[in-house]
């Protein structure tokens, strides 16, 4: 019992009310929900024994329960210890109607309590509700920017099929129609002794050209020499491209071949020629005019057969005319120029080598092989790889340490999440009517939505299905529709 308002004659407020009056009284008002009236509770029957009412000397009672509905939600309880009969069934009547009006106040009051406590709630949740929402908007934007762009960007040619070769490729994986172009020139130059000179971005696969050619020609039983122009120091170079006699220098304790003796027969590989040296440019030319070469402190001159490949990541042309490269060299090495493409042209090779270097990583590792989520292959796709197959390379390597069996976005490096893509999508034109493109973009959207519950849902179809508020046989249909497969 709680008592919630006290009075006393003189309209004061009475101090620890809950013991002044009978609590025996209120609860039996309370359960029967019926007024009770006595004119002299100490004398009358009902109370006989009850102590509440003899302890405190009741006299006259008038306790009315505050009725709602069929039960009381409270009482009124009024008395007086010392005069008998000083409530009657007049006084009854009126503190019941007052009592009734009162339950209806209490009610509405409540009623308008409880409505505002739930707007209240209401409101909240709608400001959380929005909230989401606009963080699903800004993800549903950022993932379908990616995927339109990524598909864009991956559906450059249609995939030629490989042409028929002379030779064996297959160290190179690609299914691109400009490394197929590539691939021909190699055919018909291997078995000659023409120089090459394969330019392209650092990453590009330039040494597994230069060895493929090396391997599918004669001289593949002879020694593939590979040197790297850039490191080996200006004072040392001479010396080590064609060895030194005994005593040639301080040091110089005995004879040593150089690069173009013990490549005899086979190729040497000349990585970053454009880092030669003035002075070592013109010694080379020299062998590449007379094709014999003298070593370092000797007098004889030795004749050499060897094949020149040479490599480079700039324009070496450029650098001909920047006066950095000679030019009757730059000629002499330029027979045949294979420019290979940069991975971000040809993007088809993407999902080959992914799977290729996890198929090489689990055979390092003596694991089974991790496989890539659709929306991490979509995030390779998308990327410009600057560093090409050898940061691709990298990137499946690391992903493949920390992933647990399945490679997902959010192992993938963040710089394959900065802003170029989204700078891209800036640029984006669209094209047909505003019907036309609105149902474009929201089929893009839909299959994002979808791929992106089947994934959560771990591609448990009923659980996606569920989840998206559509049946299985619409979610079979839609996922035929928008071409979803799980991915390698
Ligand atoms: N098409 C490809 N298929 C399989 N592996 C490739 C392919 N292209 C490159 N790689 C691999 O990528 C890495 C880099 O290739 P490579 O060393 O031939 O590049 P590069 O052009 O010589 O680079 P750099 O200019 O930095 O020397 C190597 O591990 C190579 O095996
Ligand atoms: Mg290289």
């Amino acid at each position: 019992l709680e008592v919630q308002c006290s009075r006393n004659l003189d309209q004061e407020f009475v101090k620890k009310s809950k013991f002044k009056i009978s609590s025996s009284i209120v609860q039996q008002v309370l359960e029967s929900n019926q007024p009770v009236l006595t004119n002299d509770a100490q004398n009358d029957n009902r109370f006989t024994g009850i102590f509440s009412v003899q302890g405190l000397k009741l006299r006259s009672v008038l306790c009315v329960p505050l009725r709602d509905e069929e039960k009381s939600i409270g009482v009124l309880y009024l008395d007086n210890r010392f005069e008998r009969g000083v409530f009657n069934r007049y006084h009854l009547r009126l503190i019941q109607a007052f009592a009734d009006q009162a339950a209806i106040a209490l009610r509405i009051a409540w009623l308008l309590e409880e409505a505002k406590k739930r707007e209240e709630d209401l409101k909240k949740s709608q400001e959380t509700i929005m909230e989401l929402n606009k963080k699903l908007q800004k993800e549903l934007e950022k993932q379908k920017l990616r995927y339109a762009s990524a598909i864009r960007k991956a559906s450059s040619p249609p995939t030629k099929k490989r042409p028929k070769l002379k030779h064996d490729y297959s160290s190179i994986i690609t299914q691109s129609p400009k490394m197929y172009e590539i691939f021909k020139v190699l055919d018909k130059v291997c078995n000659s002794n023409v120089p090459v000179l394969i330019q392209g971005e650092s990453g590009t696969g330039k040494e597994l050209i230069a060895r493929a050619l090396h391997f599918n020609s004669k001289r593949k039983k002879k020694e593939f020499v590979s040197e790297n122009c850039g490191a080996i120091p200006q004072t040392l170079m001479e010396s080590e491209f064609f060895g030194y006699e005994k005593g040639a220098f301080t040091g110089a304790d005995r004879r040593k071949l150089g690069l173009f003796e013990v490549a005899n027969g086979g190729t040497l590989f000349l990585d970053e020629i454009s880092e030669m040296d003035p002075d070592m440019q013109t010694k080379l030319l020299r062998v590449l005019q007379e094709g014999e070469i003298r070593r370092v402190g000797g007098k004889e001159t030795i004749k050499v057969d060897v094949r020149i490949i040479s490599a480079c990541n700039k324009d070496l042309a450029e650098e001909v005319k920047k006066n950095h490269f000679r030019e009757d060299l730059f000629y002499r090495l330029n027979v045949i120029t294979i420019q290979l493409p940069p991975l971000r042209e040809r993007k088809e090779d993407i999902p080959l080598l992914v799977d290729y270097f996890l198929t090489k990583n689990a055979k390092k590792m003596g694991k089974p092989k991790k496989s890539v989520s659709q929306e991490a292959m979509d995030i390779l796709l998308d990327y410009d790889w600057p560093g090409n197959v050898r940061e691709l390379e990298n990137e499946i390597e690391r992903a493949c340490a920390l992933s647990k069996d399945m490679i997902t976005p959010d192992i993938l490096s963040p710089t394959l999440l900065s802003g170029e893509r989204v700078r891209d999508e800036g640029s984006k034109t669209y094209q047909g009517t505003l019907k036309e493109i609105l149902q474009k973009e929201m089929e893009e959207v839909e299959r994002r939505v979808i791929l992106q519950t089947l994934e959560r849902c771990k591609w448990v179809k009923s659980k996606a299905a569920e989840a998206l508020g559509i049946s299985r046989p619409t979610l079979d249909m839609k996922m035929e529709k928008y071409e979803i497969h799980r991915s390698v």
